[in-house]
């Protein structure tokens, strides 16, 4: 599997025209280090999404540049190897089926491979499992496994996790930060969750509410105190601006 590689936005600006264009972002500046599994938070309607079709290169910036590996984005970025995590998986395909669903080459090969990837995600004793099947978290660490079938350079997910239960969205954020360091994968993970934020980043990149905007990161582990307490006030902090400004 390949590595990640960075990714970069650089002084990013989003207004979508119409008769009363909005400005879903404004100035965002971003670096992503190679490998690295950075969570991004902020309130709803903060650019969370917009952000990531731009990463993708399904819509273009108003202003700014989006890099990755110091190579702008120009289009739909498959090339680039930039996957959105699509969260529902074939209700008809097998677990296994929907992981080789990914992958490309002989269908010996691909089955192998994805038994593989399986594996990675600890779900090779449910491969024959439908998605209605699977346990709780299952499904997602399934998707986990076709998303990285594509072998991403960069894989970007949102919200993943957000319909899970508390309990059992903890222990498959844990899972998820193991697979994906033993991956090297480049990973932006969005919530809006402070507990998850700092279970699955190692670095903490939170928006003010819309234009949205990087305001500060929070590296969690050298951070003096507690983090997620930090976080959920710089959001609430980030909310009341917005209603009193
Ligand atoms: N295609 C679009 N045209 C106009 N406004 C949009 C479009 N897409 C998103 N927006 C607006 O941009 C803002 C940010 O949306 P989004 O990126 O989905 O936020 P988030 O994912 O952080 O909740 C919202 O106010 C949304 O209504
Ligand atoms: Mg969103």
């Amino acid at each position: 599997m390949s590595q990640g590689l960075t990714l970069s936005l650089r002084d990013v600006t989003k207004t979508f025209p119409g008769d009363e264009p909005f400005t879903a972002l404004s100035g965002l500046d971003l670096d992503v280090r190679r490998g690295e599994l950075l969570t991004l938070m902020g309130p709803g309607g903060c650019g969370k999404s917009t952000l990531f079709a731009l990463v993708a290169g399904l819509i273009g910036p108003t202003a700014g540049r989006i890099l990755i590996d110091g190579a702008p984005v120009t289009g739909p970025a498959l090339d680039r190897g930039v996957v959105v995590q699509q969260y529902a998986l074939f209700p008809w395909r097998t677990a296994l089926g929907n992981v080789e669903f990914g992958l490309e080459g002989p269908a010996a090969a691909r089955r192998g491979r994805a038994r593989e990837l399986l594996d990675l995600v600890g779900m090779s004793r449910y491969e024959q499992c439908h998605p209605a099947e699977l346990p709780a978290g299952g499904r997602e660490l399934v998707a986990l496994a076709r998303s990285l079938a594509f072998d991403p350079k960069v894989l970007l997910m949102d919200e993943p996790f957000a319909g899970l239960d508390r309990r059992t969205r903890a222990w498959v954020g844990e899972e998820f930060v193991r697979i994906c360091e033993r991956t090297g994968k480049t990973v932006v993970f969005v919530t809006h969750d402070a507990e998850e934020a700092v279970r699955v980043g190692r670095r903490v990149a939170v928006m003010t509410p819309a234009p949205g905007r990087v305001k500060e990161i929070v590296d969690v582990g050298s951070f003096p105190g507690d983090p997620r307490r930090h976080l959920t006030r710089l959001l609430r902090d980030g909310l009341t601006a917005a209603r009193h400004g």
